[in-house]
C-alpha cells in the first residue's frame, strides 16, 4: 500500500490518524528536501556574490613628510608594501577581474596610485592575493592643516593610519554586465625597520563598494 493510500484497519480512528500523521511528515518531509534543493540551485547558480576582502599584511618603511606652507604644498616620501587577499565566495560562478588601479590616502589626501595590478581571472570558493609596493621621494600631497597635525601626532607614536583602495571592474562568468567594485581597507601600519623582523600586522576587513547595476 503506497503511503497515500487511505487506511482501512480495524481499529479506524488510530489508525486514520497514524495514516494521516505519517501522510504528513512524509510530504514535510519532501517539501523540505525539494525546497532546500532549489534553495542550493538558486544560490549556486542565480545569484552572484562580490568578492569579500581583507588586508593581510603591510609593512611601511618610511614615512616621512615635510609639511609645506600652506599644507596642500607638503610633500612625502614613502615606502610601503599591502597584501590584500580577495575571496570569491561564489559556490560556481567564476570572476574576471579588469585591471585593478590601487591607491594609497592619508588622512583622505591620496598620495600614490601609482600601482596596478592586471587583470586575472578569479576561480569560484578561491582566494587571490593582491601584493603592491609603492615608494615615493619628496612626492606632493594635498594635506589639509588638521591633516598635517594628525600625522605630527601619529609621528610621534609611529604608527600610521594609511587607507588603501582597489579600483577595478569584474564581469561574473555567464553574465554580460561590468561591474564596478571598490575595496577600501584601512591600515595600521607601524614604522619598521628593514633590519628588523617583521612586527605583527592586524589582519583587517575591508569594505566592498558595488554598483546598484542589474546583474552585478
Ligand atoms: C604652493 O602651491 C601653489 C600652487 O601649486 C604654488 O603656486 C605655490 O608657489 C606653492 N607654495 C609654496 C610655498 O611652495
Ligand atoms: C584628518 O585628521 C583630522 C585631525 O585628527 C581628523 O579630524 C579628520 O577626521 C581626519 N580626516 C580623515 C579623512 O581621516
Ligand atoms: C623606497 O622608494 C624609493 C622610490 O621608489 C626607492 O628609490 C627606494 O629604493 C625605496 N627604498 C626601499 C628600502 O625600498
Ligand atoms: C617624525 O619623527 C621623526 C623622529 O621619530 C622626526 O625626525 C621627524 O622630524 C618627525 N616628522 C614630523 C613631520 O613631525
Amino acid at each position: 500500500m503506497a503511503f497515500w493510500e487511505p487506511c482501512f484497519g480495524k481499529d479506524n480512528e488510530c489508525c486514520d490518524c497514524d495514516c494521516s500523521w505519517t501522510k504528513f511528515l512524509i510530504w514535510s518531509a519532501v517539501v523540505l528536501v525539494v525546497g532546500g534543493l532549489v534553495a542550493v540551485l538558486v544560490i549556486a547558480f542565480a545569484v552572484v556574490y562580490p568578492p569579500k576582502a581583507t588586508a593581510d599584511d603591510a609593512v611601511l618603511q618610511r614615512f616621512a613628510l615635510a609639511p609645506g606652507n600652506p599644507a596642500a604644498n607638503s610633500t612625502i616620501s614613502y615606502n610601503l608594501t599591502a597584501t590584500v587577499s580577495l575571496r570569491n565566495p561564489n559556490i560556481y560562478r567564476a570572476i574576471a577581474y579588469g585591471p585593478l588601479a590601487v591607491a594609497f590616502s592619508f588622512n583622505g589626501s591620496r598620495f600614490d596610485d601609482s600601482a596596478t595590478v592586471r587583470a586575472f581571472d578569479h576561480k569560484p570558493r578561491k582566494t587571490a592575493t593582491v601584493r603592491v609596493t609603492v615608494g615615493g621621494v619628496g612626492k606632493p600631497v594635498k594635506l589639509t592643516a588638521p591633516g598635517v597635525k594628525e600625522f605630527a601626532a601619529e609621528n610621534d607614536t609611529g604608527k600610521f593610519a594609511v587607507e588603501v583602495r582597489l579600483d577595478t571592474t569584474l564581469q561574473y562568468k555567464g553574465r554580460s554586465a561590468n561591474c564596478p567594485l571598490v575595496v577600501v581597507c584601512p591600515l595600521q601600519l607601524q614604522l619598521v625597520d628593514p633590519d628588523v623582523a617583521a612586527t605583527a600586522f592586524q589582519r583587517t576587513k575591508c569594505t566592498i563598494l558595488r554598483a546598484k547595476k542589474s546583474g552585478c
